[in-house]
């Protein structure tokens, strides 16, 4: 299908200040140079805000992540979720009509859509409330046919089953999702022929159903104050680094600490050369704080460091981490202790890259005159 943007677009943009906060979380998972791999949950975000991806909230996220529109732009023409032209104002109806779903129904379903919402997919109805289209499988096999209505499935279907639906969201309610003809998960449609003894009665939903009726939102537009934010790396408001929002978990002294328990008043200390709130430091605050930093020196031995970019993976960024930490010398190295290696390994950028390298064994090698990979 040729995915092109709608020919009617807003004039602009913006995330809500608490998406905008909730984005800004998101790009700090990643390290420096490398925002753009935010693209997906950032656009996702701008959708889930408006309903469908606009021209100028694809430019936005774009700016947000330093890429240029066209490399945005790539990413939400080529992935079907986003949608690329207005959904109705109350749910965007998705049929799944591949194998199960079509053997069981899934044309009836089609039907009623172009009955009641309109005659071709990606159309509003003639109230601006609903639209529809045909998509693939959705996962839900088992309980054919289904269809995705906001974030949740309905399943069990019938023709009569999803027209109910449908005028009960054009009333306001939010119907309860899953099968819609009373199976719990995906037991036999039947009824069970083993594990009978499953009766809990305080049990009434599966545990999707269940979450999905305790948040009643399923096809509310979400502008980022219906749920905690969450950034573990960043504070408990999703800001990046501290700012005002929301309060998190704290001691109580009214310290904050993070979801681990950590103490937030821990240092971390700055090891890349970046500013602490641009490094996912929750690892590295849970690893390092219980090892002890190497000793460093304040200048090399005689104005001059060995060759640091000699040790596996350390590249020019890395050494300079290493000499802002004091760490100079091959014989620094070959006496590093298990703990302070894993200190290392914690606080610099790179998967384990002390451990992972050997630096220690290198060293003593480099200092015995042997050479080193
Ligand atoms: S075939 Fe419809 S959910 Fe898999």
């Amino acid at each position: 299908m040729l995915r092109r943007l709608h020919p009617d677009q807003p004039e602009s943009f913006a995330f809500t200040p608490d998406n905008h906060a909730w984005a800004e979380a998101q790009i700090t998972k990643y390290p420096a140079g490398r925002q753009a791999s935010a693209i997906i949950p950032l656009l996702w975000r701008a959708q889930e805000q408006e309903g469908w991806l606009t021209r100028p909230a694809i430019e936005h996220v774009a700016e947000m992540l330093d890429m240029s529109y066209m490399r945005a732009l790539e990413v939400a023409t080529f992935y079907f979720m986003f949608q690329l032209q207005p959904v109705g104002n109350v749910a965007h109806i998705q049929i799944c009509g591949t194998t199960s779903c079509m053997i069981c129904g899934a044309e009836d379903l089609i039907a009623v859509c172009r009955d009641k919402i309109a005659k071709k997919a990606h159309q509003l109805s003639a109230d601006g409330k609903f639209s529809w289209e045909e998509v693939e499988c959705l996962g839900a096999c088992a309980n054919a046919p289904m269809a995705q209505i906001g974030k949740d499935y309905y399943e069990d279907l019938t023709a009569e089953s999803l027209g109910s639906l449908i005028d009960r969201l054009a009333k306001g309610e939010v119907p309860t999702p899953g099968s819609q003809t009373g199976r719990f998960a995906s037991e036999p449609a039947s009824g069970l022929t083993s594990l009978t003894e499953f009766t809990n009665a305080s049990i009434k939903y599966n545990g999707s159903v269940q979450r999905a009726v305790d948040l009643n939102d399923t096809v509310k537009r979400i502008d980022g104050t219906e749920e905690p934010l969450r950034a573990p790396w960043g504070d408990q408001s999703g800001r990046r680094g501290g700012g005002e929002g929301k309060r998190g978990p704290e001691l109580s002294d009214g310290h904050p600490i993070d979801e681990t328990g950590i103490d937030k008043r821990e240092p971390v200390a700055k090891a890349t050369g970046w500013p602490d709130e641009d490094k996912p430091a929750k690892a590295a605050e849970a690893e390092g704080a219980a090892h002890p930093q190497p000793h460093g020196l304040t200048t090399p031995r005689d104005g001059k460091a060995d060759d640091l970019t000699r040790l596996s993976g350390v590249d020019a960024q890395t050494e300079s981490a290493l000499h802002e930490l004091g760490l100079y010398h091959y014989d620094q190295f070959a006496a590093l202790s298990p703990g302070e290696v894993t200190w290392l390994d914690a606080h610099l950028d790179g998967d384990a890259p002390a451990s992972r390298g050997e630096w220690v064994a290198q060293a003593k090698a480099l200092l015995s005159g042997d050479k080193t990979d």
